[in-house]
């Protein structure tokens, strides 16, 4: 959500911002911007609507210039349209400004501070650049003191990188609650939201804390703290690279997230196995052991594998676990436990509805440890302690290897707690076989794609609607099925516990309404059956997903068999493929669905 891209150093800046855009696309934007300082060309500030291919079209070939700002926006204040694209210019046309977050008090400061300025943009963002501009006019301080001083009067969230035209040397910049890195090379300086963007050009990067503003030079890097005390801080090295981020051979992100779920299982079981035994750090353990309740944050997805995961670890760690969406339970907290223990579950790390849950409960003393696949991540920092998915940069908006990594991690948490607590019954439970099961599983499904892709063109096809039904955890599977469906092909789904169906939803059921309906929990087979001829007889054209030990003649697609607890892994893969044949037959772009980020940065 939003992208941020700075440079200040040796070499042409336009190309190497824009090519940074390109790879914070994935965040999700629907309007972008780049400000190039020349010399050469007047005010090179270039805004579009759309995709940065619309941009690249107003650009010139060549604008001469080595320091600039970029940015892709998705919208909050104001439509995505070119003048509300970023950078924003100040009125007195000195001063430009890119700026990712949310300014909750941006109307006071009109009234109180800008009433005598015409302002171009309906967006929260062009408040701090003409802030910034007006503090410099009216008291001659320095640029450093008046982003400083319009800092002090912004509530809410930012990342900011500022240019004063006046000065080709310096690139500015600001945080607070909103993801901002230095990219640090050998002649060069940048910043950017996340380390995508500077992959091809370096892996150090500098981290920046809350509160801190910024100078930076081609050479040189000042950061000082909210109360003006300098800061040193050393880079530290991205685990990524470029080949990380290729799409290869693949057409989608997607379906090579897709594809490389097996090896993302394999790469958990190297990263936390050791000697046949599950390795979770001992500090992870006791936190866990001491805890009488757990408490379960996640939004999206994320969500949806921290109910598989409580199911998990009410069964393996024997420690009674909650699951909230983030945002619920930032306004209305539950009633807590005497020793609660909170995990925040989040691929990106950095989540503001799941952040400012964590800030919360932080500031009431509670424990935190963070499920997350970015190390360096927001999340991840403010947590007493991380566990990564290791599942690789996850760059199609719609989550997948992320998903099931999460639910491996959770299960290899919660056979690790049981071990450590010494649960007889968890102790019998060899997660690392069957886990290494699941993972050949997940290879068998994958070659069977051109099945899903006939089944899905042979359901889905002109539908607007679209169920999926199940029980136990396949209940929690169809949820995120019925997601990963209706946010990239736009068809409305649903997902709905089975034994609900005759309490409401089955009145919905109509000649042809596609049922996708959800096998692999051993206690409920009989019951699905049941709720499978209740919607069939009424119309429904069902299409049964089954674990192979309980499939039937007429079945519509056989998951290999695994055990119990790792079903939804198995289940992840047809689910996540039909998502995809449904999208990619409707001709949409499976990457980028309409309105969505991958990063989501504001509450
Ligand atoms: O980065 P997070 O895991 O915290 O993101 C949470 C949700 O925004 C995310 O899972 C979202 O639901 C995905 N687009 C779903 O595919």
């Amino acid at each position: 959500m939003c992208g941020i891209v700075g440079y200040i150093g040796q070499n042409q800046v336009k190309e190497i911002l824009l090519q940074g855009l390109e790879k914070l696309e994935y965040r999700g934007y629907d309007s972008a911007g780049i400000f190039v300082e020349s010399s050469v060309n007047d005010y090179a500030l270039f805004k579009n609507s759309g995709r940065i291919q619309a941009l690249r079209e107003i650009i010139p070939a060549y604008i001469d210039g080595h320091l600039g700002i970029g940015h892709t926006r998705w919208a909050t204040h104001g439509q995505p349209t070119k003048v509300n694209a970023h950078p924003h210019l100040s009125h007195d046309g000195r001063f430009v400004l890119v700026h990712n977050g949310v300014i909750n008090n941006y109307r006071q400061l009109i009234d109180r501070y800008l009433t005598n300025i015409q302002l171009q943009s309906q967006t929260d963002s062009e408040v701090i650049v003409q802030l910034i501009a007006k503090e410099v006019a009216q008291t001659s301080c320095t640029v450093k003191e008046a982003l400083r001083r319009t800092c002090d009067k912004l509530e809410g969230s930012y990342s900011i990188g500022l240019i004063d035209i006046q000065d080709d040397k310096t690139l500015y910049i600001a945080k607070n609650h909103s993801p901002l890195l230095i990219a640090c090379g050998r002649d060069f300086n940048g910043i950017c939201s996340d380390v995508m963007a500077f992959v091809d050009m370096t892996d150090q990067f500098i981290e920046i804390m809350d509160g801190e503003i910024g100078i930076l030079t081609a050479d040189a890097i000042y950061l000082e703290d909210q109360s003006g005390k300098c800061v040193k801080r050393h880079p530290f090295t991205a685990q990524i690279s470029r080949e990380d981020i290729a799409r290869g051979a693949y057409p989608y992100y997607m379906l090579k997230e897709i594809d490389e779920q097996p090896a993302v299982m394999r790469r958990l079981l190297q990263q936390y196995t050791r000697d046949n035994r599950i390795v979770i750090k001992k500090d992870i353990l006791t936190m866990m052991e001491k805890s009488d309740r757990l408490y379960i944050i996640a939004c999206g997805t994320s969500a949806h594998a921290g109910y598989i995961g409580k199911m998990l670890l009410e069964q393996y760690a024997h420690i009674p676990c909650e699951v909230h969406l983030a945002s619920e339970f930032a306004y209305h907290q539950p009633l807590l436990s005497q020793r609660p223990l909170f995990i925040f579950i989040s691929q990106s790390g950095e989540t503001a509805d799941s952040r400012q849950v964590l800030n919360k409960v932080k500031q009431q003393g509670h424990r935190i440890i963070t499920l997350t696949n970015v190390a360096s991540s927001t999340l991840s920092r403010e947590a007493d302690a991380t566990l990564l998915l290791h599942a690789g940069p996850e760059i199609a908006v719609a989550s997948t290897k992320a998903y099931t990594a999460q639910i491996a991690v959770l299960a290899l948490l919660a056979k690790a707690v049981g071990d450590y607590k010494e649960i007889n019954e968890t102790q019998q439970f060899d997660l690392i076989h069957h886990l290494g099961v699941a993972a050949q599983a997940m290879d068998v499904i994958i070659t069977q794609k051109e099945q899903i892709e006939q089944l899905t063109a042979q359901l889905l096809t002109q539908q607007r609607d679209a169920f999926y039904i199940g029980r136990g955890k396949d209940y929690y599977v169809s949820l995120e099925a019925a997601l990963k469906l209706k946010e990239i092909s736009y068809i409305h789904a649903e997902g709905f516990a089975a034994g609900e169906l005759k309490h409401g939803p089955i009145a919905l059921i109509e000649q042809n309404t596609p049922v996708f309906a959800l096998l692999s929990d051993e206690k409920t087979i009989a019951n699905m059956r049941t709720s499978i001829e209740e919607v069939r007889s009424r119309g429904a054209y069902v299409a049964s997903i089954v674990l192979e030990p309980f499939a039937q003649e007429d079945d519509t697609f056989v998951l290999p068999t695994v055990c119990q607890a790792l079903t939804p892994l198995v289940m992840a893969i047809p689910i996540q493929l039909i998502a995809y044949y449904a999208t990619l037959q409707r001709g949409l772009d499976v990457d980028k669905p309409r309105n969505l980020a991958k990063s989501v940065t504001v509450e």
